[in-house]
């Protein structure tokens, strides 16, 4: 069913540029599961130039053949095509089309060989024009040097109106420090627009749709602001565990994995003002602002407004779970935090005194992303002899995932001779309206990319803004370890600390709004 009859196309809609994509760290997850599927739906939806090759890099000792042959099958494997079955004709001119380059990336001579390849073989046989973007899906630590190596090798200068971009995975940076000077280390061979920060939360639908309703519809922006609002939650709630990735969360936690990024990209799009344009710089200069004017916790904030935790083991959607201390590569005493909640303050005219509750969790009650925006009371009892308590307040949900739409609740009276008020709720679902399209939340990412558009890229400064935010609390967190860890069972909202942090302001938390 479509009942979106009127659609207006935003911007620019057009196939990326004619370019070359070298994807660094090409066996990994990330290139199978999400890479490679959104490359064949962009292709599938005529938004891929057909003159396009793409470049796998890692050190797997593959042959050429062997590459082809894993990539074809990761997008048979995840491509989300409705009709189930790939396309084969599809399959066979990627067939065509992906090259593997194998070495170490710390090794000069590799890029060398990179060049060698994309030159004389990728691009002369594919017709290619001069354009290439690298994508770094490694360990964080090879950001800084394939950068490096990608300038010393000439393959990141730009000439004869050819581009060279980059995209950088996450964790940008480990703390303040670490982002600072990887941002320094990159910007000695790239300009600020070769760089594109990913986050890929900005590739979720809901998520760009936050601007939409904000800002392409005229009876929301006159009520968002501290007059209107009592306060706003924004929870991402996983009910995965750390999976295989037990090494990487060791040091990182749940803090530096969700909030200076993801959390602080809900954050900034749902309180910036409005831009100027949706121009790439105009959008992220709002985004920028807001996040400079959050307060920077001070080590009393710590101990009272924010919480964290680590769960133990539990039961998730019926099934029993280990604890955190149980899981691979996971040191048996951790106190690495696999739950964080932290309520901050915006310093400025529009959120003056309207507190930001966020979360974000692993192994919780139910898989939930969203943001609920609590309006104020109404300001005078009508019905005399209800309690102030009872009268519903509004309640809108941006619904992020898994179920993609926007809610409303408000108050309506119950059919029948005696005045009742009950609550009701006005749902927008996107798959009433629009159907789904095969999206693996990559693909506007990586069109973007392939047409210069920055828009849903971190930029320097955002991203440092979100790490001096948050480095405040890492510094107290480290000083004072956890004492009571693992304090959330598996399956459930999180630790009482957080309820608590939401207690002492007279409020609780929305568990599935
Ligand atoms: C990643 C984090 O950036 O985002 C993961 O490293 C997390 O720990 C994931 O699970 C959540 O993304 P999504 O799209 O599944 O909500």
């Amino acid at each position: 069913m479509n009942l979106a009859t009127d659609t207006v196309t935003l911007g620019q809609s057009r196939a990326g540029d004619s370019c070359v994509m070298v994807i660094f760290g090409a066996t990994g997850d990330l290139t199978r599961r999400k890479l490679l599927p959104a490359l064949y739906n962009l292709a599938k939806a005529k938004l891929l130039s057909r003159k396009f090759a793409l470049v796998g890099a890692a050190v797997d000792p593959l042959s050429g053949d062997a590459f082809r042959e894993h990539a074809l099958e990761a997008i048979k494997t995840y491509a989300t095509d409705e009709a189930g079955e790939p396309d084969q004709d599809l399959l066979a001119w990627f067939a065509k089309r992906i090259y593997y380059a194998q070495g170490d990336f710390r090794d000069p001579e590799f890029y060398w060989r990179l060049k060698d390849l994309c030159c004389t073989e990728v691009s002369g046989k594919n017709a290619i024009d001069d354009n290439y973007f690298y994508y770094l899906a490694t360990a964080p630590a090879f950001f800084g040097e394939i950068v490096r190596q990608l300038g010393q090798a000439g393959l990141a200068k730009e000439e004869g109106g050819h581009w060279r971009r980059v995209i950088i995975e996450k964790p940008f940076g480990h703390d303040l420090e670490s982002a600072r000077a990887l941002n320094t280390d990159i910007k000695e061979v790239l300009k600020e627009r070769q760089i594109y920060r990913i986050d890929h939360y900005l590739g979720k639908e809901t998520v760009q749709n936050i601007m939409v309703f904000r800002f392409a519809n005229s009876i929301f922006e006159p009520i968002w602001n501290r007059r209107y609002i009592d306060h706003v939650q924004i929870t991402a709630a996983e009910t995965v565990g750390v999976e295989r990735r037990g090494g990487y969360y060791e040091n990182a936690g749940a803090m530096r994995d969700m909030v200076p990024n993801h959390l602080f990209q809900l954050l900034s799009l749902t309180t910036m003002e409005p831009p100027i344009s949706f121009a790439a710089d105009a959008v992220r200069d709002e985004q920028t602002k807001v996040l400079r004017a959050v307060q920077i916790p001070t080590p009393e904030d710590v101990l009272s407004k924010t919480a964290r935790g680590q769960y133990d083991e539990g039961v998730v959607q019926g099934e029993p779970v280990c604890g955190y201390r149980a899981e691979p590569d996971v040191a048996p005493d951790s106190k690495t935090e696999t739950f964080v909640a932290m309520r901050v303050m915006i310093d400025n005219w529009r959120w003056a005194d309207v507190p930001f509750y966020l979360r974000t969790g692993k192994r919780m009650a139910s898989r939930t992303t969203e943001i609920v925006i609590q309006f104020r009371r109404a300001p005078l009892v009508l019905f005399r002899n209800t309690a102030i308590e009872q009268l519903q307040t509004n309640r809108l949900v941006l619904h992020i995932q898994p179920n993609e739409g926007i809610s409303l609740q408000f108050g309506a009276k119950v059919p029948g001779p005696v005045m009742q008020l009950g609550s009701v709720r006005m749902d927008f679902n996107y798959q009433d309206y629009f159907g789904s399209t095969p999206n693996t939340g990559y693909e506007r990412l990586l069109l973007d990319c392939m047409t210069g558009d920055a828009t849903l890229f971190q930029r320097a400064d955002m991203v440092e803004a979100g790490w001096s935010l948050i480095q405040p609390v890492l510094d107290v967190w480290k000083a004072l370890p956890p004492r009571a860890f693992p304090n959330y069972a598996a399956g459930s909202w999180g630790p009482k600390e957080a309820d608590e942090l939401l207690e002492r302001d007279g409020r609780h938390w929305v568990n599935g709004g």
